[in-house]
């Protein structure tokens, strides 16, 4: 008999949660203004809100926690980071930061100025938020292909060599500080990006003189697509393709929340000592001291460990597997979600779920509020909300893919956990011809409104 599948892990501490009715979640999800950001966690029974920060760390990282130096300068935590950086991206710099988008911050500060733009495939809220709050423009040039859910593409997340090139023409060189490559492609729904594709975003970006960083929170789920689906790299180990992936970039940032299997933390990683020595700067007065930036000798620590851990080929397969079982169960039931499933989450095409719901009711948001009143599931809306107003015109930008996403946190859940989630969807796709109203904002903030948004009910 062949043998089955099973985790490459075993579990040595729990935490409870706590199952409720669906009078109570009625009551709290009114409470909480239908934003799923107000709920407390306790209210909650699965949570997918995100895969960031969320995941289990393992013994080896509570154990490098207690060896952690806290010393302000030349902690031995902080080059114990160093080393892993370098061994497994190759950026012979690095800055620490408190999270991925204070490394946008600061690197955005040293890079970005008012009038700039920033082309790249789809950039996370987040990136878009820095870009934009410094007056310059993130310009989308992912294919065509992502924004459909049900064409099947191996690379949803690459960037469309085209669309770049006409941005690269059109403004002169001096206006765009860098490409940003999201690696995978959270906001196209956790898709990756082909080697192929890096190295010719690369060549092009050399042409006209420009420097390309990658988004890289998701990096090692990244290479494990590129293992599965990139023919050349199918016997290649995860840590050379993930060298091989950072030599298409000048730099990087990273949430380290994601992949290296953290709490907190991020940083980013340079090539350029010059950009480094500007960037540092900025580091100091936003984070800290270089050798810290907003994180603690521990937490450095940890971090290097996680570097380690999210690059193994068997926690990236059990990793991949897990968020693949419960896209397929939606998909054989006929749910509409973006496929092939993405590396950190499942998407679910709300559009498509709900399609009587008009745009301006909030459909991915609504589909949302009904999942957790069905089972106490958190997703979060990828949609409308998330996409915010035209920095410009303020009105609301419609994306083209309007998603409820289902991320998974890592090493947390089992599956069955995932056959709860499953049967909530599906309960939910059942009565969806009853669902015939949306929502609309009460009160939202002037950026990243999705965090506070408070709405109603139509
Ligand atoms: N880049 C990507 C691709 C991300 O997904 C995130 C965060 C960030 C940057 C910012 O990093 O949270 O450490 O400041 N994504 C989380 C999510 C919040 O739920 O997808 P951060």
């Amino acid at each position: 008999m062949k043998l089955p599948f099973a985790e490459s892990y075993k579990i040595k501490a729990v935490e409870q949660i706590h199952r409720s009715t669906r009078e109570e979640r009625i009551r709290w999800i009114e409470e909480a203004k239908y934003n799923l950001f107000n709920l407390r966690s306790e209210q909650v029974f699965i949570d997918l809100l995100t895969d960031s920060g969320t995941g289990a760390m393992s013994d080896k990282q509570w154990a490098a926690l207690m060896t952690g130096d806290e010393s302000y300068a030349g902690s031995s935590s902080y080059y114990k980071l160093k080393d892993a950086i370098e061994d497994i991206t190759g950026f012979p710099y690095y800055l620490p930061t408190h999270q991925g988008r204070a490394a946008e911050n600061v690197l955005f500060s040293a890079m970005i100025k008012k009038g700039d733009v920033v082309p790249g495939n789809s950039h996370f809220d987040t990136t878009k938020g820095h870009i934009e709050f410094r007056g310059a423009h993130a310009i989308d040039c992912t294919i065509d292909e992502a924004f459909h859910t049900e064409l099947e593409h191996p690379f949803k997340g690459n960037v469309d060599l085209d669309k770049l090139e006409t941005v690269l023409k059109k403004y002169p060189k001096g206006q765009i500080p860098l490409i940003m490559v999201t690696i995978t492609c959270n906001s196209s729904g956790g898709q990756p990006v082909s080697i192929e594709n890096m190295r010719a975003v690369k060549k092009l970006a050399d042409q006209y003189g420009i420097p390309v960083f990658f988004d890289s929170a998701r990096f090692a789920e990244n290479a494990y697509f590129i293992k599965m689906r990139e023919p050349a790299y199918k016997h290649k180990p995860i840590r050379e393709i993930v060298r091989e992936m950072f030599a298409c970039a000048d730099g990087m940032t990273m949430s380290s929340k994601k992949d290296a299997i953290v709490n907190m933390g991020g940083f980013i990683g340079f090539r350029d000592k010059a950009l480094y020595e500007k960037a540092s700067t900025f580091n100091i007065m936003f984070e800290g001291f270089i050798n810290y930036g907003g994180m603690s000798g521990r937490d450095m620590n940890a971090l290097a460990q996680g570097l380690y851990e999210g690059t193994e080929f068997d926690y990236l397969e059990t990793r991949i597997a897990q968020v693949a079982y419960l896209g397929k169960q939606l998909r054989d039931y006929g749910i509409p979600v973006q496929y092939p499933f993405g590396g950190h989450a499942i998407f679910i095409d709300a559009k498509r779920f709900l399609p009587g719901l008009p745009k301006e009711q909030f459909v991915a948001q609504t589909l949302g509020v009904e999942l957790f009143i069905e089972g106490g599931v958190r997703g979060v809306e990828i949609g409308t909300l998330l996409a915010d107003r035209d920095p410009d015109t303020r009105e609301n930008r419609y994306p083209q893919l309007e998603l409820l996403r289902l991320a998974i946190p890592r090493r947390v859940y089992t599956n069955n956990h995932m056959d709860y989630v499953a049967a909530s969807v599906i309960n939910v796709f059942d009565r969806r011809n009853k669902i015939t109203k949306g929502l609309k904002i009460l009160k939202e903030a002037p950026i990243l409104r999705h965090f506070t948004v408070e709405l109603a009910r139509i």
